[in-house]
């Protein structure tokens, strides 16, 4: 019998790094359930994931967190089409958990598995809320281990236009918070903040890359933040943590928005799509549709649960492998450092 393409019933798993996750989706873009157990409480006592700790505790939650997901869906095992897990890139101990669960669950129900690239999930999360966007389209992907600009030019078929040469944008904001005494995690805390603070009150210099044109550099922009604070600390001038915070903000979406914009005129895209923990960024999200509304480019971003980690976007990616006759082996396993675009 061949495989269905309607009505197809995914359970998909995800765990590359600090949040246990499962859910279930039909055909890629009808979520029926979205259950995410964070570890964030966890790794703060730490300023950061600790992957040992995140590989023990998804291993206590995971079950746990699929058996609700069935149950919000009101659906069981025996309803599923096909098991989709992240296989990488994240820590390999926390993958190895969700692929493990993946094969136990497809193996004993005999499911087609599935393996999902985390970026592209980050990006499929786009299709869940706005039914109508098919590639091609221009999608920025920023998150705590990734920042790269890509064209998805169909369904799984991406061209990566630039990407971070060092830090990714995520890194960046949460390397900044521990230096301003934020906390982890960075990126909301500093978001929080720079509500209150003059994002022109330091001039921090925006990061470009000489040889790349859409490529990034972060690096730079965290030790400027560190040398502002060292200088400031030595002169016993006050540092006003709220600037600090907003001016280290404007200056990371500065150099986003730029490069994006210049993706869109060379690439002649009419749609452009922001993904990953830090495109829940409301500054970030104001100026990127600021910046696609003056190129007259449709604006895409998900809600920010679908921005963060989460099991729907990798149901959502599943499908579209799905269609195209992807289907794992029992030998899949996880790929700390798998490259978009590989199978
Ligand atoms: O996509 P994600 O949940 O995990 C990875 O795949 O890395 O992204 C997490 C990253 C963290 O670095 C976090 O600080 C950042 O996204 N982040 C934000 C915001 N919310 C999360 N960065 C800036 N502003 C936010 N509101
Ligand atoms: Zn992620």
């Amino acid at each position: 019998m061949a495989d269905k393409k309607n009505d197809v019933k995914i359970l998909a798993i995800e765990s590359s790094c600090d949040e246990t996750a499962a859910a279930v989706v039909i055909d890629g873009r009808d979520v029926r359930s979205n259950v995410i157990s964070s570890q964030i409480a966890l790794h703060t006592l730490y300023g950061g994931v600790v992957p040992e700790i995140a590989s023990r505790k998804h291993i206590e939650k995971i079950n746990q967190v699929i058996t609700q997901a069935l149950s919000d869906a009101g659906m069981t095992l025996d309803d599923m089409d096909a098991i989709a897990v992240t296989y990488g890139p994240g820590l390999v101990g926390a993958l190895l958990v969700g692929v493990a669960e993946a094969k136990a669950i497809a193996y004993a129900k005999k499911l087609p598995l599935i393996g999902v690239h985390h970026i592209e999930g980050h990006i499929s999360a786009n299709y869940i809320e706005n039914k109508e966007l098919e590639p091609p389209f221009l999608c920025l992907v920023v998150s705590g281990g990734h920042t790269h600009l890509v064209k998805v030019q169909d369904y799984g078929v991406y061209e990566i236009l630039g990407k971070t040469r060092d830090d990714a944008a995520g890194e960046a904001f949460d390397k900044v918070a521990r230096a301003i005494g934020l906390g982890y995690p960075g990126g909301p805390k500093i978001e929080k903040v720079s509500h209150e603070g003059d994002p022109f009150a330091i001039h921090f210099p925006q990061p470009k890359v000489a040889d790349g044109p859409y490529d990034f550099s972060f690096s730079g922009l965290k030790s400027a933040v560190l040398n502002y604070l060292n200088g400031a600390q030595m002169k016993g001038e006050p540092i006003v943590q709220a600037d600090v915070a907003a001016s280290f903000q404007h200056a990371v979406i500065e150099v986003l928005v730029h490069n994006a914009v210049r993706a869109i005129d060379e690439y002649g895209m009419d749609k452009f799509a922001i993904a990953g923990g830090v495109a829940s960024n409301q500054t970030l999200r104001c100026a990127m549709e600021e910046a696609c509304k003056k190129k007259g480019v449709a604006f895409y971003h998900p809600s920010p649960i679908l921005c963060t980690d989460n099991a729907a976007m990798i149901g959502a990616a599943a499908y579209y492998e799905y269609l195209a006759g992807k289907r794992d082996g029992w030998d899949l396993n996880a790929v700390p450092n798998l490259k978009l675009g590989e199978r």
